[in-house]
This record gives structure tokens, sequence and C-alpha cells, in this order.
């Protein structure tokens, strides 16, 4: 039994049908569900399998392969920290080991308060100023673990 709202059963149909003619549309269907709603649940997958005849099987697939796609409702603030190959080398674990020991959830997590959550992720495109990590698109280079409680209480603050 879904719990959509009608509203979201007719937006995430409106979507659906945006791609009709598409050959392959289901990158471009969890992305715009992704950008629209910034999860994607079961139910939506399951209506998303009704409207396009694609398997739910499939479609979890995909969900869960990339790290764009997220099955839980993120955080207001997202902050990706990079585990690529140059920020590895500079500590970028130690960096990810701080926001956890302080927000008290692992990567993959959202705190409680809907404020935070961690992403893990391979390169974000910033190795020159590595160790970097990106807080909702905005990056921090050259990161250390003592930069990341006055990072946290920036966004805490809405400092920003
Ligand atoms: S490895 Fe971190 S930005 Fe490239």
């Amino acid at each position: 039994m879904s719990h959509l709202s009608q509203n979201a059963i007719d937006q995430i149909k409106e979507i659906c049908s945006r791609y009709e003619k598409e050959p392959t549309p289901l990158m471009m269907i969890l992305s715009d569900i992704q950008n629209e709603y910034g999860y994607i649940p079961l139910d939506v997958q399951e209506l998303v399998s009704d409207e396009t005849g694609i398997s739910v099987a499939e479609i979890y697939g995909v969900v869960t392969f990339y790290s764009f796609f997220s099955l839980k409702p993120k955080g207001k603030y997202v902050i990706g920290c990079c585990l690529g190959t140059a920020c590895y080398v500079k500590g970028a674990q130690k960096i990810i080991d701080k926001f956890s020991e302080i927000l008290g959830i692992s990567a993959g997590e959202t705190t409680e308060d809907g404020l935070f959550t961690i992403d893990a992720l391979r390169c974000i495109g910033a190795c020159g100023i590595a160790p970097a990590i990106s807080v909702n698109g905005t990056v921090y280079p050259k990161m250390t673990p003592e930069a990341v409680p006055e990072i946290i209480q920036k966004y805490k603050d809405g400092e920003v």
C-alpha cells in the first residue's frame, strides 16, 4: 500500500511522461525525482515501475548503485567528504572521522534533527586543493580535522 499523496502521485506520473519517447528513460526519470524530492523511496520506485514497465528490481539496483540517488531523505546540509586518492593520501579519512565524531553519525546517515548528512564521495574534481569537502555544493579546500567544528557551527548558526 503506497503512502504517497495524490499530488505526489500526479507529479511522479508527470515526470515519467516527460521521457516516454526515450528508449532508456530510467536515469532521467530518477534524476528528476531526486532533484525535485531529494530522495527516491520504495513506493516511488513502485510507481515508476507501474508507469514505465521497468521492474522494481532494476530501478532499485540503479538507485542503490549510484551515490547520487538516495533512498532516504537527506539533511538540510549534505557534507560530501572526498575519499578519492588525492584527498585520501592527504588525510581525508581523519576529516570524515571528525565529522562523524561530532555529529554522531556515519557516512550515509543523517542527524536526527534533519540538519546534516555525511556522504563519502570519490573525487569531487578538486584534487589540487586536497583534501577537499563540499557542503551543499560549496567546496572547502585543504581541510583539516581542526577546521571541522567551525564549519559545522557555521551551518548550525545559519551563517551561510
Ligand atoms: S580526490 Fe578528492 S578532489 Fe580529487
